[in-house]
């Protein structure tokens, strides 16, 4: 068994699936053994496009019967909408865990769930913006900004952990791929040059 964490909706949330395909059945063919039956689920929050990716599917296990032929597998695939800061799985049933590009995106969990993606301290006690013109950590940011960030992170990701941990068998693999700065002092200049570009469409649009 194993799932996909904000799997996305394009051909980039097959691709992964078809890779591990791979590195099973050339693992397998190694050894002379069965390849084993497969449990996908590609798992993204409820306002993803699942029926785009459903769609891709027909397609994909074609290519999949062609190229591995039709020993291989099966291999069941399956759509989870739910938050990954959630429970989404039974105790101890992944075997691996992947998610490329999507840990690293805010999600504040609170009771209400009404607030996902500001981290708090982000605006002051009266209302007022403390990261004026950025969209994230930029070098104008205020020291309490890059601390708001990081405690944010730190809370989303050790709660992703510990969720997971719960989900996957012992000796289950897990692979993320994230997006982050090694030094609070040298922020990502993506975030400070798309906050820019948003900053100038929205002037065009209110002057
Ligand atoms: C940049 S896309 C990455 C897509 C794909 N994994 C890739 O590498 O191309 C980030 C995805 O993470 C999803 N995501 C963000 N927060 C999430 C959450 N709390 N639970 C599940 N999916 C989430 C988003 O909806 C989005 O589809």
């Amino acid at each position: 068994m194993m799932a996909d964490m904000g799997c996305s909706s394009g051909p980039n949330s097959l691709l992964v699936v078809s890779k591990i395909n791979d590195v099973i059945d050339e693992a397998s063919r190694s050894i002379n053994r069965q390849c084993p039956q497969f449990g996908v689920f590609l798992n993204d929050l409820p306002g993803n496009d699942f029926n785009a990716l459903f769609n891709l599917l027909p397609a994909f296990k074609q290519d999949l019967e062609e190229d591995k032929g039709s020993s291989f597998g099966p291999c069941f695939v399956s759509g989870i909408p739910k938050s990954f800061y959630r429970r989404v799985f039974p105790d101890k049933f992944l075997h691996f865990v992947h998610s490329s590009y999507s840990v690293h995106w805010l999600s504040q969990v609170n009771k209400s769930h009404q607030n996902e993606n500001v981290p708090r301290g982000l605006v002051s006690e009266n209302g007022e913006a403390l990261n004026k013109g950025n969209i994230y950590i930029a070098d104008s940011s205020p020291e309490e900004i890059h601390k708001a960030y990081y405690a944010q992170f730190k809370k989303d990701f050790t709660l992703f952990l510990k969720l997971r941990s719960k989900e996957m068998v012992s000796q289950g693999g897990m692979v993320l791929v994230l997006q982050g700065s090694f030094n609070s002092d040298n922020p990502d200049s993506i975030y400070e040059l798309l906050g820019s570009t948003l900053q100038d469409m929205v002037l065009k649009v209110t002057n």
